[in-house]
């Protein structure tokens, strides 16, 4: 018995470093997962993986999801893959880094998109399905960059973008609770997915500069998010909503 047995759960951007861990996560607590990527291969080895474990996962891909066309789409194929939806997991973001003056105009409008268009479409393309359910559990992955500000990498459009899911996901709380629907925020700090890892390579700077503020100082292992994600998506989370929860090695704690 898993603390997510017979729960659908949409994941976004399952492709991804934390997305992979949550489909796995999830799939072990027992739920159905739908995950869905703009990246087809790397979704398909996230749906290998989670079968190959002995759970159960359907991939929809490739999928743009700040194309609204295209999450509108993808909601309902979730949906008709295993009869409904429980539990919407919005965790697919793309966001661009750059100091004030110089960032972009462009980029600034691809990270609102990437991360706030995204996670907005899905809650409401979704919404219908959960009140039809009679409720459901919305959610978003947020950051702590939603809550401070934030040195390396500067990060003018992804602040922005973060602190509004957080506002968002309040409201989502709020308009939800008649339907039974809970909408939670998780906020993590930095954590080292196999990408960044690749990424910053041998570069200890750059790995001690994105760490400094944490109390721990280190990295977040992906399991250490999703594992308090399933918690949330799970009905003995039933009192919880409306809340963000920072996972960040105390990043924001000074
Ligand atoms: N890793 C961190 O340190 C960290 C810190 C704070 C917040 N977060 C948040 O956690 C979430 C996951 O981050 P991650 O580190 O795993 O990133 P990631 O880039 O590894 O994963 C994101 C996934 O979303 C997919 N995606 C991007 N744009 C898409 C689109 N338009 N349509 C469909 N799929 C799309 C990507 O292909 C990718 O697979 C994001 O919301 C991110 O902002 C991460």
């Amino acid at each position: 018995m898993g603390i997510l047995d017979k729960k659908v759960v949409l994941i976004t951007g399952t492709g991804g470093g934390l997305g992979r861990v949550a489909a796995q996560t999830f799939a072990r607590e027992g739920a159905k997962v739908v995950g869905c990527d703009i990246k087809v291969d790397a979704n398909n080895e996230t749906v290998e993986l989670v079968r190959r474990a002995g759970g159960e996962m359907t991939g929809i891909a490739p999928i743009d999801l700040t194309d609204p066309e295209q999450a509108r789409t993808m909601v309902e194929d979730a949906v008709a893959a295993y009869g409904g939806l429980d539990v919407i997991y919005n965790n697919a973001a793309i966001q661009y880094f750059g100091p004030m003056p110089d960032f972009s105009i462009d980029d600034w409008r691809a990270t609102i998109a990437g991360e706030l268009d995204i996670p907005f479409f899905v809650s409401k393309f979704a919404w219908p399905h959960l009140v039809r359910r009679g409720g459901g559990v919305i959610i978003n992955v947020a950051s702590a960059a939603g809550m401070i500000a934030h040195e390396a990498p500067l990060m003018v459009g992804h602040v922005a973008a973060k602190a509004g899911v957080i506002a968002m996901t309040r409201q989502l709380a709020l308009e939800g609770a008649r339907h039974g629907i809970r909408a939670v925020a998780i906020s993590p700090g930095p954590f080292l997915t196999p990408a960044a890892d690749r990424d910053l390579g041998d570069n200890q700077a750059a790995r001690d500069a994105i760490t400094r503020k944490t109390l721990l100082k280190r990295f977040g292992q992906p399991a250490e998010l999703v594992e308090l994600a399933a918690f949330i998506a799970s009905d003995r989370a039933s009192y919880i909503t409306g809340a963000n929860y920072l996972v960040d090695g105390g990043e924001t704690a000074w």
